[in-house]
């Protein structure tokens, strides 16, 4: 299903609908957690809906989609600070529910197999939201990820690294090389999608994910292996739709 939205907010809003949605009928839903700024609005959506009384996240559960490997402790760019910051916190989640991958574990191929482990046993994610790289990618999984991976460390390309370093002051040398990131497998297990883009610079990438082959080289084109998959655009994103 592509929903072509008039703006960013009415996107988010879209979004919330749906997330909310599949929390009324299964208050202890897990959620798929996604970062950067295109789930922004979405939250914001849920928290007006949390702040009203209208939807209780107290009993549901999360998992980020992915981490940065080696940041500082602390550091207010991990995935996790965000999480606490924007999720978390303004949509009274319980925060012993909310996972994040450890992008700072001693052994990180043990905190991979721990982090699907742990998404397993909470029952499996009912509802992804996920944004979409400039360059395809969801989640981490940059082109050329397999579409069978799961989760895993992986090296950011350039342009990943170019796009994020607004994040660290414009300091491309603060972003981390690598990550970890659930894998395309993963992902396509939870049992709803909800990927939001807005903006003419995710066009393309909308394009070629939704309308292009698939393929490893877009790796948001595995949404159309999903039999649940939403994208939810605005008019910029939506540009290179035929
Ligand atoms: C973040 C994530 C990434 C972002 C993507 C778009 O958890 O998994 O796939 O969704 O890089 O980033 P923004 O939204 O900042 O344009």
């Amino acid at each position: 299903e592509i929903v072509i939205l008039p703006d960013a907010q009415a996107v988010g809003r879209a979004a919330a609908a749906r997330i909310a949605a599949v929390v009324r009928a299964k208050p202890d839903a897990v959620l798929g957690l996604s970062t950067g700024s295109s789930p922004l609005g979405a939250y914001a959506a849920l928290r007006e809906r949390v702040d009203s009384g209208a939807l209780d996240l107290s009993r549901a559960s999360g998992f980020a989609l992915d981490e940065y490997v080696g940041l500082p402790a602390g550091s207010e760019q991990s995935y996790a600070a965000t999480i606490a910051a924007e999720v978390t916190g303004p949509l009274r989640m319980d925060p012993a529910r909310v996972r994040v991958p450890d992008g700072g574990a001693h052994d990180l191929e043990a905190a991979c197999a721990d982090y699907e482990r742990a998404i397993r046993d909470a029952g499996g994610v009912d509802v992804q939201l996920l944004g979409i790289g400039a360059n395809g990618h969801i989640g981490f999984n940059e082109p050329t990820s397999s579409i069978a991976s799961r989760t895993r460390i992986k090296t950011l390309s350039e342009r990943t690294r170019e796009d994020n370093a607004r994040f660290f002051d414009g300091d491309l040398e603060a972003v981390p090389l690598h990550c970890i990131t659930q894998g395309l497998g993963t992902i396509l297990e939870a049992r709803r999608l909800v990927l939001v883009a807005q903006g003419e610079a995710k066009a393309a990438a909308v394009a070629a994910a939704v309308e292009g082959p698939l393929t490893a080289m877009v790796p948001g084109s595995v949404l159309q292996l999903h039999p649940a998959a939403t994208v939810l655009v605005d008019e910029a994103a939506a540009a290179d739709l035929r």
